[in-house]
């Protein structure tokens, strides 16, 4: 009973206090995804109209929130001078990706220290811009991780470059900045290569099911680095060594121990192939695909790979994978691989990327004892091929099944004992494609878990709970629907 009249005493007390503040109403939660470090309202917004102007030093960045707002809304804006939107850079406290975003009646001003904190800031402003009616708002924000990546399985069925395209503009409107293209498989080898024309001429033409694969010519690949370079995007190319490597090993029969070719795969077991330790062969082959990799790839990593190898020892496997991370850095890059790389002598700056949530993670404390960063990507929370529940029409469940809210609520920093947040350089989800065969079965496992893991990356652990991120997330969906993205619905959150 004394409980019972304890809530209603303070329910009477609640009630009394907010009449008291004058009879404000619970403001409904702005719909910003990822929730900014610091979000302030303030009284008055202003009416976004047609014709309404943005004006910028950076006029790419500008130009790139017309159009997201018309893509988002229909409602077309224009560049030009004195504009009700300024983006500026005169924000030099802000950080490399940090920025400062005021709404009030007279119009909305990003401020940046740089063109990359005033395109995330632009993001924000385009989910504010979803109703007209903008809210009085003052956000200060910078990422919680530098490294916010997702990877895409291009081996196992490959995607053309206008669906990767795609696939980093649903990144870059969540803020993401890394595109980790898994380019090498045993299923397809999807990127040419000086002097291994059976790459693309056999490597290349397979993928899972026995479509027709494809690859990436340099010039297509150039052209998906600069396009998400515009978008602050960076490029970390995989080339999956030693293991993950029968496209390879069947369209050059000199790599093989043996020297014969074996067929070409497009089945999804793993663990079964590699390349032929000590041979001079694969010491060529490494070097001539990781410097030209190096040479089309502008940022500072390249991914060796290094996962689930069955058929190599120890020191075999550490032979091949110190050879590829010696050719990484002998053409100015820094090494990331999986985790299990972590066996092996890691030159310095190198990250290696936690995945295996059905195993230890001993290969990830060896990697940081010889002081490698981490990349998160457990596979039981951001393994986007993983089904949401047992009715998705897509997908593994090796992992588990990855509800949204499994998706959201974790800590990258308490993930691992001992490995916290100064040992972690980001979060990354990763797309597997076995079971992926169209743009709309990517799109379906992928929203909206990838807003959820991109939240993860970037707002402050302390700011996060899965809640208040399901309301802000809801209204988000007539975007989607506007974007033609086919997400799942998820019964977790109550959409509009
Ligand atoms: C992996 O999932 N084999 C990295």
């Amino acid at each position: 009973m004394r409980v019972v009249w304890r809530r209603l005493l303070l329910g009477l007390v609640m009630l009394v206090v907010a009449c008291g503040s004058g009879a404000q109403e619970e403001e409904p939660q702005l719909s910003l995804v990822p929730l900014p470090a610091s979000v302030t309202r303030l009284q008055n917004g202003f009416t976004l109209k047609a014709g309404d102007t943005v004006t910028s030093a950076e006029p790419s960045v500008a130009a790139q929130l017309i159009h997201g707002i018309e893509a988002d809304t229909g409602l077309e804006l224009k560049l030009g001078a004195k504009g009700r939107i300024r983006l500026d850079l005169d924000a030099p406290q802000a950080g490399t990706e940090g920025y400062e975003l005021t709404v009030d009646a007279d119009g909305a001003r990003i401020s940046a220290a740089t063109p990359e904190g005033l395109f995330r800031g632009a993001q924000t402003f385009r989910q504010l811009a979803r109703v007209p009616a903008i809210p009085g708002v003052r956000v200060s924000d910078r990422p919680r991780f530098a490294w916010r990546g997702a990877m895409l399985d291009v081996a196992r069925h490959f995607r053309p470059v206008a669906d990767v395209k795609r696939f980093v503009d649903l990144m870059a409107a969540y803020k993401l900045n890394v595109l980790h293209l898994h380019l090498t498989d045993d299923q397809g080898w999807r990127i040419a290569i000086p002097g291994w024309p059976g790459l693309t001429g056999i490597g290349a033409a397979t993928e899972v099911g026995g479509g027709p694969g494809g690859f990436y010519t340099a010039a297509d690949y150039r052209e998906i680095v600069r396009y998400a370079q515009e978008r602050f995007v960076r490029v970390v190319p995989e080339v999956d060594v030693p293991g993950h490597t029968n496209a390879a090993l069947a369209s050059h029969p000199e790599l093989n121990c043996d020297g014969v070719a074996p067929e070409p795969y497009t089945g999804i077991k793993v663990g079964f192939s590699a390349l032929c330790p000590g041979k001079a062969e694969t010491a060529r082959f490494l070097n001539d695909v990781l410097k030209e990799l190096a040479a089309l790839t502008p940022g500072h990593h390249l991914h060796i790979g290094g996962d689930e190898v069955e058929k190599l020892s120890e020191r075999e496997y550490a032979q091949i994978v110190e050879l590829a991370a010696q050719a990484v850095t002998a053409n100015g890059k820094e090494v990331v691989g999986w985790q299990e790389a972590g066996a092996t002598v890691l030159p310095a700056g190198s990250l290696v990327q936690y995945w295996q949530t059905n195993g230890g993670p001993e290969d990830v404390e060896r990697a940081v004892a010889q002081g490698a960063k981490v990349i998160m990507s457990p596979a039981s929370r951001v393994y986007l091929d993983m089904k949401y529940d047992d009715a998705t029409r897509v997908g593994q469940t090796w992992a588990g099944t990855t509800e949204i809210d499994d998706a959201y609520d974790w800590d990258p920093a308490t993930l691992i004992d001992g490995i916290g947040e100064d040992r972690i350089e980001g979060v990354e989800m990763a797309l597997w494609t076995e079971t992926v065969v169209t743009m709309d079965d990517l799109e379906h496992l992928t929203f909206p878990r990838l807003p959820a893991i991109a939240e993860v990356a970037w707002t402050p652990q302390s700011e996060r709970s899965f809640d208040a991120f399901a309301a802000r997330l809801a209204p988000m969906a007539t975007v989607w629907d506007r974007w033609g993205v086919d997400y799942h619905r998820s019964a977790r959150i109550t959409w509009p």
